[in-house]
């Protein structure tokens, strides 16, 4: 069985980019000399699951930047959206969150870094988050793609720890309780 964990930067209004997509916000922060625990995380799993949305927005990105496989969540790619550079790391599935963590539980994937907001909005309410690290940026963006949506129901969360940077960045983790569905 493989376990579902977040890492993500948010506005403190709780935006993971603008509304076309825009990451400028996240640059031009004083230089703290670490990563903020990115690289730790990353080499703590086994690959990405990311959505469509993700996918776009990193499709060009040269040098490509992830060191781990990919899986891109989307029922209207095929691997014909995927450059052919990228066809040993990257592959699209259209299924439904289970089927997906089911195929990559088979190639031995244990812990997968959840990538993209309503992808994750999705994981969530099926109960298969295990935990989310949340890096909040001091910063008002007023709109943009969010990183949570509506949910069904209140979703309680164990909070882990917080670390507070020089920066201004906070650092939440998160963990979801066993079995809790939005
Ligand atoms: N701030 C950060 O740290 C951070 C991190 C990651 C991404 N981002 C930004 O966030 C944006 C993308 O996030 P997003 O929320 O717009 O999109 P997303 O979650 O990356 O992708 C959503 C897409 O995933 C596909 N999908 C497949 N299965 C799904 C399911 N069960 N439920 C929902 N969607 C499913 C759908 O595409 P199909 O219609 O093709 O099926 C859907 O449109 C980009 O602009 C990216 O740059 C920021």
């Amino acid at each position: 069985v493989s376990t579902c964990h977040v890492y993500i930067a948010t506005s403190l209004d709780g935006y993971i980019a603008r509304s076309d997509g825009g990451l400028d916000w996240l640059e031009g922060w004083p230089e703290v000399g670490h990563d903020y625990g990115y690289r730790a995380f990353v080499d703590g799993v086994d690959g990405i699951v990311m959505g469509r949305g993700t996918f776009e927005a990193v499709r060009d990105f040269n040098p490509w930047p992830y060191a781990r496989p990919v899986v891109v969540a989307s029922r209207t790619l095929t691997m014909a959206d995927v450059p052919l550079a990228l066809h040993r790391q990257v592959e699209v599935h259209a299924g439904q969150p289970r089927v997906i963590l089911a195929a990559v539980a088979q190639r031995g994937w244990q812990r997968v870094y959840l990538d993209g907001g309503r992808l994750m909005q999705a994981f969530l309410r099926e109960g298969l988050v295990e935990d989310l690290i949340i890096t909040r940026l001091p910063i008002l963006l007023g709109a943009g793609r969010a990183l949570f949506g509506e949910v069904l129901q209140d979703v309680r969360l164990l909070h882990v720890e917080t670390t507070a940077y020089a920066s201004g960045f906070v650092q939440s983790r998160y963990r979801v309780p066993a079995g809790r569905r939005s």
